[in-house]
């Protein structure tokens, strides 16, 4: 049960927003009304939660950092749940006014509504506000599962246009906590992944390049360790950080899934009848972080909550078949993304 019946989902038309709706909306029929506030992006698609809409979800076409539209739709409800953000890395080092204005003034925008009407508000951020983790070169797989972790008093270390301003937007919900009793919390979550997820981030490319007849693409050596979770465990943590989170507090979500780019590029190609070396290794990102790991201790013991979905290979698999099922949600973005991406990667001769 819980105490916010009419709640606003801003970003819920993206990928792990619209996959937080769907888990309301399936696990919780006491929420009463979910207002999805997006701005239908590129990275918004309104298929996303078509089949939800309704008397209990309406989606509002709209830009968070609109401070009309942000009061109005406050004035309706108990809580604000905050997903929207430009949220791909190589896009915020070709520009970067988008990430300032959604990132940093939307969330001004939006904890200035949540305190005039006093709402609840939980902001959903990443685990990039903290620079990244050394690798291990003295253990197999560079220190996966062992060594250091993020935990929620790691100092922040932002390495790009998109960690830093979502960095920025954890300090002012905090600020406002302390300055102005915004009832707020904070999550930190890691590398995403599961159905929705646009094809410019890394496992949904390398599985539509596969579908596509592409060969799939490689940053660097591909060393770059990344701790996954499946988007509902994200979900389940928001939710449980939402109803018995303390206020002002910050909860790291993980689910134990680190693994390095190769191990899972590697995955997809055997899980996808391809050989372990059917794919090309193209130039790094600048400033490409090194490691991620979370340490979820305090979300586990503190709330009580644990993943679901701790096989990745069970959890890839779907991954795979759902877009191979989708095809028409993926298909006509293809050619434009891959073009994208072919004007800064170029691929390195073996
Ligand atoms: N993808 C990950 O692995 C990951 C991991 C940890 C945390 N996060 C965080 O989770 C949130 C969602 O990430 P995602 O991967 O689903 O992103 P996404 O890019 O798939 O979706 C973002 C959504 O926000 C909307 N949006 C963008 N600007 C907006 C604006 N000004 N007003 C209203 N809506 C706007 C877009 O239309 C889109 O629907 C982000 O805050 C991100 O920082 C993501």
């Amino acid at each position: 049960m819980t105490d916010y019946k009419k709640i606003i989902v801003t970003g819920g038309a993206g990928f792990i927003g619209s996959n937080f709706v769907h888990y309301v909306y399936n696990n919780h029929p006491e929420v009463e009304k979910i207002y999805v506030l997006d701005k239908l992006t590129y990275a918004g698609n309104r298929a996303n939660i078509e089949e939800i809409l309704g008397e209990r979800v309406e989606l509002v076409v709209g830009d968070i950092a609109d401070a009309t539209l942000v009061d109005e739709l406050a004035s309706k409800v108990d809580a604000i749940v905050h997903y929207a953000a430009e949220s791909h890395n190589d896009n915020s080092l070709k520009s970067q006014d988008e990430f300032i204005h959604t990132n940093f003034i939307g969330t001004y925008t939006l904890i200035q509504a949540a305190r005039k009407y006093d709402l609840r508000f939980h902001h959903v951020s990443t685990d990039e506000v903290y620079g990244d983790l050394p690798y291990r070169e003295d253990l197999p797989g560079h220190g996966e599962g062992e060594g250091e972790k993020f935990t929620d008093k790691t100092p922040y270390n932002p390495s790009s246009p998109y960690s830093s301003t979502k960095a920025a937007s954890d300090l002012i919900v905090r600020a406002w906590v302390r300055s102005f009793g915004l009832k707020a919390t904070i999550s930190n979550c890691s590398n995403n992944y599961g159905p929705y997820q646009h094809i410019e981030k890394f496992i949904p490319r390398q599985i539509t390049n596969i579908l596509s007849g592409i060969r799939p693409k490689l940053y660097g050596d591909g060393k770059n360790v990344r701790d996954w979770i499946h988007t509902e465990d994200h979900s389940s943590g928001v939710w449980t950080i939402l109803t018995k989170g303390k206020i002002g507090e910050t909860y790291l979500i993980g689910a134990d899934g680190e693994k390095n780019n190769k191990e899972v590029l590697e995955l997809i190609l055997a899980e996808m009848g391809q050989t372990a070396d059917a794919y090309d290794h193209v130039t790094d990102r600048a400033g490409h972080d090194l490691r991620y790991a979370i340490d979820n201790t305090k979300l586990r013991t503190e709330l009580g909550w644990s993943p679901v979905h701790t096989d990745f290979e069970s959890g890839i698999k779907d991954t795979i078949k759902w877009y191979t099922e989708h095809e028409n949600w993926w298909k006509a973005e293809k050619a434009a993304v891959e073009a994208n991406y072919a004007k800064t990667q170029e691929v390195l001769k073996k």
